[in-house]
């Protein structure tokens, strides 16, 4: 008999079939995520669950899911998942790092040379019929090359942003939540810490997890120490930033522009006060929807997956030490 899952969306073809091929599966093919109620209803007698960084993976759903030996989640934040709780369980935890890194890296790059040149707003003003001439003054933004871009978080994500922006010519300081002199040495960099990063940056690129210390990290403190031309990119999770702070700093004049791939809440309801303003871009939270980029991340999920129903170590856990426990 095959093991049984519970697979939250439906992924790409390439997975599926490996899915299929191991696993007896139910696949909730809703274009929204599962409702909670489905979602607690299906994984009652499911073995393993593939959820996405949209589904809510907490005690309660892990009392439900008495069977569960495996979570692997399609995203390599997992937020979304009670870690300590599914340890305590022995239920391992399975992440997509790594294939996402570039994807990831040039996204938060576009978004960052988007909301320099303006590019989202002349667009809208070609569309509303409103470019008349060329003009000497207008749409004037900022200068990438020979800039400074503060990247806040260190890991793989914030390294290849790093990378881009030497390309640029641009000037790198980065800034960790726990600034640790061990890891930087071993990454072959320097941090600063984040009030020095904020007043010397012309660009401030967020590539930190979320957790308890760093949700609303960057707040309205912190605004207060930005230079009023910083531009803000945030590809990592919505709640790093206190939206309405950022709200505020952006209609005061205290920093230039934001351009968010992720926001708090998501979606963004289409009335949100951000929206009303010019100086933002706010992308669906895509960051990594390339073609091959997702269907490698699906591909490592399914392999998470099967891996964990093997009673077998994932090939990327994030609790490695569930799987040890009597
Ligand atoms: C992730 O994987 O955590 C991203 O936010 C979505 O690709």
């Amino acid at each position: 008999m095959k093991p049984k899952v519970y697979v939250t969306r439906l992924l790409p073809k390439e997975a599926m079939d490996k899915i299929h091929s191991f696993c007896d599966a139910k696949v909730w093919k809703g274009e929204l995520p599962p409702p909670r109620n489905v979602l607690l209803e299906n994984v009652t007698d499911m073995d393993g669950l593939l959820s996405l960084l949209t589904d809510k993976i907490d005690a309660e759903l892990m009392d439900r899911g008495q069977k569960l030996r495996v979570i692997s989640n399609c995203a390599v934040g997992f937020d979304n998942i009670d870690v300590q709780e599914a340890t305590k369980r022995g239920i391992i935890v399975g992440n997509t790092p790594g294939v996402l890194t570039d994807t990831t890296a040039d996204f938060a790059f576009a978004l960052l040379m988007a909301a320099a040149r303006r590019v989202v707003e002349g667009d809208k003003v070609v569309r509303a019929g409103k470019w008349k001439t060329w003009g000497p003054m207008i749409l004037l933004g900022q200068d990438v090359h020979g800039a400074t871009l503060g990247i806040v978080g260190v890991g793989r994500i914030g390294l290849a942003v790093a990378k881009r922006a030497k390309g640029f010519g641009m000037k790198v300081l980065f800034s960790h939540v726990a600034r640790n002199k061990q890891a930087d040495d071993e990454l072959g960099i320097e941090t600063v810490d984040l009030d020095t990063l904020l007043a010397q940056s012309d660009f401030i690129s967020l590539h930190t997890n979320l957790t308890p210390e760093s949700r609303h990290l960057i707040g309205a403190k912190q605004f207060d120490k930005m230079k009023r031309t910083a531009i803000l990119v945030n590809t990592s999770r919505g709640p790093i930033v206190d939206n309405m702070a950022l709200y505020e700093a952006l209609r005061s004049g205290k920093i230039a522009y934001a351009a968010l791939d992720v926001t708090e809440p998501e979606p963004l309801p289409a009335d949100h006060p951000l929206l009303t303003l010019d100086d933002v871009i706010v992308a669906p939270h895509i960051a990594s929807a390339s073609v091959a980029t997702r269907t490698k991340m699906a591909l490592m999920a399914a392999e998470n997956l099967i891996a964990g129903l093997k009673g077998e170590m994932p090939p990327n856990p994030v609790n490695p030490e569930a799987l040890r426990k009597p």
